[in-house]
């Protein structure tokens, strides 16, 4: 397993669907990973291979996994089957799966642990949609997402939390700053279990927020989707 001990941050591209083969090369061509913070990127399953390990600070990480072992569940991938091919993290529960494939924290749950239990490193995605924020859920919905699908095994050095707020997703908004920082310092306090969890930040993150928000002191990173699809982006980011 990964040691996230090593690393001061922790930033992911999470590609979606999107990309092919000329895009991956040239992506690998430009893309300048900084050693101190471990970089992580999820382009869809089908390319993971094609990763370039050449650095020690680079890894990759699946968009999903199959909520089964084996047997007959066709178009499923498994953890073993990741760990197979050295995929040592994986996103669980982001809102787009919940919300286009009826993941729900139970199964969000069963993914998790069947990772760790395979040595790789659930990124457990939580957040709230407009509705719930504007109705002052936040905190009840962010504490019944971590309850229900964080599994008991899970712990600081074998999982990560990842906050994205739903509305923040792909949309340009974000919550204030002081809001991200205070919504972090909750997830981190909601039992004395997850208070040394890492807790990255996700929604609408590019280069010209990323400094603002890796820096407050209660986010360990951050999740990037479009803005992590144009490298050089990306590198000032993660730089
Ligand atoms: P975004 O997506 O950066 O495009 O808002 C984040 C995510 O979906 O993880």
């Amino acid at each position: 397993m990964v040691n996230l001990d090593k690393y001061s941050s922790i930033f992911i591209a999470n590609w979606k669907l999107n990309g092919n083969s000329s895009f991956l090369k040239d992506y690998y061509e430009k893309l300048k990973v900084n050693s101190n913070n471990c970089t992580i990127i999820c382009s869809p399953s089908i390319y993971l291979k094609s990763l370039k390990r050449n650095n020690e600070s680079l890894f990759c990480g699946a968009q999903d996994v199959s909520s089964y072992k084996e047997g007959a569940y066709t178009g499923e991938l498994s953890a073993s089957m990741l760990r197979d091919n050295n995929i040592d993290f994986c996103l669980v529960g982001h809102s787009e799966r919940r919300q286009y494939f009826a993941e729900t924290n139970n199964i969000v749950h069963i993914k998790s642990s069947n990772l760790i239990e395979k040595n790789i490193i659930p990124v457990i995605c939580i957040g709230e949609t407009l509705e719930q924020k504007e109705k002052n859920l936040t905190e009840e919905i962010l504490s019944t997402q971590i309850k229900d699908s964080i599994p008991n095994l899970a712990n600081h050095h074998n999982a990560l939390i990842a906050y994205e707020p739903v509305w923040a997703i792909g949309t340009g908004l974000t919550p204030t700053l002081d809001e991200i920082n205070q919504v972090h310092e909750q997830i981190k306090n909601c039992d004395t279990k997850f208070r040394n969890f890492r807790v990255l930040y996700g929604g609408s993150v590019k280069s010209s927020n990323s400094n603002e928000i890796t820096e407050l002191s209660q986010v360990d990173g951050c999740l990037i989707g479009g803005a992590s699809l144009k490298v050089d982006e990306f590198n000032t980011i993660i730089s």
